[in-house]
């Protein structure tokens, strides 16, 4: 298959291909994500096939405007319409309850990938999205491309991340095209992502909601709209054997390059003096660094990650910095790695996972 290179001149094609059933490379202001028509059971197959997904692992439905939950889901608590007030559009993503089917919606689904615009207008949600859950994550992407195609389209665009399953997600186009290419119709170019991670995913349907994936909103900010909420326990830790996560994506290995990595955490300088003596004196070690500390490792292959302070930054440049240490065929990576607050949180989290959590505290 050849991939269609969009631009933003191309909302209308880039419409077309999801209605019709088709796999495009969208841009959003995270990551680039990998959409599909989210109505359509055979076009959501589609997108497990081209990144080689676990079944299991749910989907993330994008829509173009707050107004469409009610289509989706039900037992909408107020807090969602004020989450949704402060943050969308924005890399906020709601896990709420599924609509529930009624038994006539249930013959419809049985009748299999109908690709007719009735199907369509009725907005039944196919298990293949939600894994069979009764939950769905939703977002409303902060890019206006996005919601453009979307909005164009008529329906919700379930995508996940575009890289190919296990690997760094893609925050430019040609990053995507790197994984994707060949595999699906179209990637529309919208630019190089300006957060850089993931969505924040909240669970509202429990009591309190709980953060399940750190991400572009930082947790702080969402404390200002949540009087409780709380941290579960593997966006820090290893997920225990035989533990089922919450969020059933966070038990598969993630956002990793070719190369092992070892995460230095600790004061940025004692981070950056512990990476210099145990650096081996090989081209084969590359370095993920704070800015500052650039100077250090002139014999190395090395990535900025941003100044030592600038968490938003270093969220914005850690994909590309794991994807360039795999361009420059390293064989080991160390990375240094800043403290939880703000967006740290996701950068922290996005290494460790990176790292299959090799961690080393200076
Ligand atoms: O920023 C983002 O969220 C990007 C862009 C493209 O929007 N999308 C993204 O999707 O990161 P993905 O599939 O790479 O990650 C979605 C995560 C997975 O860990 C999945 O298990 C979890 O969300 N998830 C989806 N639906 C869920 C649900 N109903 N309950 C719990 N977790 C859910
Ligand atoms: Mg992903």
């Amino acid at each position: 298959m050849k991939t269609e290179l969009l631009t933003a001149q191309d909302v209308d094609r880039a419409a077309e291909l999801l209605r019709a059933g088709g796999l495009v490379g969208i841009p959003t202001e995270t990551v680039y994500g990998l959409g599909a028509n989210g109505l359509s059971a055979m076009a959501v197959r589609g997108i497990f096939q081209a990144k080689g997904r676990p079944q299991d692992n749910p989907l993330i439905l994008h829509i173009p405007d707050a107004a469409w939950l009610t289509n989706y889901c039900e037992d909408i608590p107020d807090t969602a319409w004020r989450l949704a007030d402060r943050f969308w559009p924005g890399p906020l993503t709601m896990v709420l309850q599924c609509k529930k089917r009624t038994p006539e919606e249930l013959e419809e689904l049985k009748k299999g990938p109908i690709c007719s615009m009735t199907h369509f207008d009725r907005h039944i949600i196919p298990d293949v999205v939600t894994a069979g859950l009764d939950t769905v994550g939703i977002r409303c992407p902060d890019h206006s491309l996005c919601r453009a195609i979307i909005q164009r389209a008529g329906v919700p665009v379930a995508a996940p991340s575009g890289n190919t399953s296990g690997r760094p997600s893609p925050t430019t186009a040609q990053h995507m095209l790197k994984d994707m290419g060949g595999k699906i119709d179209a990637i529309v170019d919208g630019g190089p992502c300006q957060v850089g991670v993931e969505s924040t995913i909240v669970d509202l349907t429990c009591t309190p909601p709980r953060l399940l994936r750190p991400g572009g909103i930082p947790l702080e900010e969402l404390r200002s709209v949540l009087t409780e909420i709380e941290v579960d326990p593997v966006v820090i830790r290893p997920i225990g054997e035989g533990e089922q996560p919450r969020a059933p994506g966070m038990k598969y290995r993630h956002y990793a390059p070719k190369a092992p990595i070892t995460v230095v955490k600790g004061p940025p300088e004692r981070s950056a003096a512990y990476i210099l003596a145990h650096l081996s004196n090989t081209y084969w070690d590359g370095v993920i660094c704070f800015d500052e500390y650039t100077h250090l490792y002139q014999s190395h292959p090395v990535e900025q990650l941003g100044a030592a302070r600038d968490r938003w930054e270093q969220a914005r440049r850690l994909f590309n910095a794991l994807r360039a240490m795999d361009e420059a065929g390293v064989k080991h990576i160390w990375a240094q790695c800043p403290d939880t607050e703000g967006m740290g949180l996701a950068v922290v989290n996005r290494l460790d996972k990176a790292a299959g959590f090799r961690i080393v505290e200076v």
